[in-house]
């Protein structure tokens, strides 16, 4: 493993990494984030070949630029499971780190800057909910249901639609995951985000009359044998918290304020935005659409403030905006510091892995047939 040598710049130096020990987080709480650029890159370049670091697009500017791929969570995935590097460093959040590890080859190792950084909307549905629920439908009987989760959930919930012929999805092909479900089941249990699932199968012609909302924390859900059997999709009852804060009135006032603005929301908002909006997308699907209008179109975005900052920066002849004037900012994706990324790099670099995420055998087994059908379905 190469360390740090002599030939260094003093700026890029950490003396336990040149002793070739790892080193603790707290040393580098109180350096300036400025000063760790020269450090991060020192190390990402000395672990070369041996090192991926992806970067999803919610991820902020100062460590996002050292991420060798950035992307959507669809588009990480598939460079996860393409990737030869030894280390595989995820700036995401903990269900994007958990796939990665879920795809890997035996030899990677999947490292998550912060082991803090998770997802709300993923923590709505907990595994025993989820089994507690897949057998009430069961025991209805004859509901012919496959399951299909969200990428935003545990690698535990991933294993139970694996287990039970199901699939996963992102935000940028869900629509097709819905068309290879239904071609195989009469409904879908979608999990754990209810807008995105009522979104996608509106658009697909499926009207609201015909799906359901699961309220893991009520009997049957809080809903009714009738209901189940009416439905085509059964919505978990899960949201997430930046997108849900967009609202109608949003759409109106922006649309108000700025004539002939184009409204572009990512599918988790509410499905009252949505309807309202000129058009959907994953983060991927966004900034595509934002690069390739002309100069001189006007965007107000209802997604995460860093990315939508993000593309006004990129796009100095558009103009760029939030749907909502009140930042709307993903805590957890935020955790990841710079701090955290040179930490984990540095520590790399001096022969040491930290923030290892591994997911067991037997949840991998099963999760792993999910995101591979996924990915097949392309
Ligand atoms: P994408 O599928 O667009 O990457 O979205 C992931 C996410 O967490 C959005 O909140
Ligand atoms: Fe999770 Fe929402 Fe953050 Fe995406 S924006 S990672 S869904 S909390």
């Amino acid at each position: 493993m190469a360390v740090l040598t002599e030939n260094q710049p003093a700026s890029v130096r950490v003396p336990e990494i040149e002793k070739g020990v790892g080193c603790d987080f707290e040393s580098y709480l109180l350096v300036p984030d400025t000063s760790l650029d020269a450090r991060i890159a020192a190390a990402r370049d000395l672990l070369g070949e041996r090192l991926v670091i992806l970067g999803h697009h919610y991820q902020r500017d100062e460590v996002v630029k050292f991420a060798h791929f950035q992307g959507d969570s669809l588009k990480l995935s598939q460079q996860a499971a393409q990737a030869k590097a030894d280390f595989i460093v995820f700036c995401g959040v903990h269900f994007m780190a958990e796939s990665a590890d879920i795809l890997r080859q035996p030899h990677q190792q999947v490292i998550l800057p912060d082991l803090n950084a998770g997802c709300s909307l993923a923590d709505m549905a907990d595994i025993t909910q989820v089994e507690d629920c897949w057998e009430q439908l069961e025991a209805v009987g004859g509901l012919n249901v496959i399951p299909v989760t969200y990428m935003n959930s545990s690698a535990a919930i991933k294993a139970l639609v694996g287990r039970h012929d199901g699939a996963i999805c992102t935000s940028s092909n869900a629509a097709g995951i819905f068309r290879w479900a239904f071609a195989r089941g009469e409904r879908i249990l979608f999990l754990p985000d209810e807008h995105l699932g009522r979104n996608t199968a509106y658009r697909m012609g499926i009207p609201l009359e015909q799906m359901v909302v699961w309220d893991p924390y009520k009997e049957l859900g809080g809903t009714t044998l009738d209901k189940l059997r009416g439905a085509r999709v059964i919505l978990w009852k899960g949201y997430c918290s930046v997108h849900q804060r967009f609202l109608p009135e949003h759409v109106e006032r922006v649309r108000q304020q700025h004539p002939g603005i184009r409204v572009l929301v990512h599918p988790e908002c509410r499905w009252e935005v949505v309807e309202r909006a000129d058009d959907i997308g994953s983060t991927e699907g966004i900034r595509k659409k934002v690069e390739a209008s002309p100069a001189g179109s006007q965007w107000a975005i209802g997604t995460e403030i860093h990315l939508v900052n993000r593309l006004a920066k990129q796009n100095p002849d558009k103009l760029v905006i939030s749907l909502d004037p009140n930042v709307c900012v993903c805590t957890t994706m935020f955790r990841i510091t710079p701090q955290h990324l040179c930490w984990a790099l540095e520590n790399l670099v001096a022969g040491q892995v930290v923030n290892l995420i591994r997911v067991d055998e037997e949840t991998r087994r099963w999760a792993r047939v999910a995101l591979e059908r996924m990915l097949a379905i392309q």
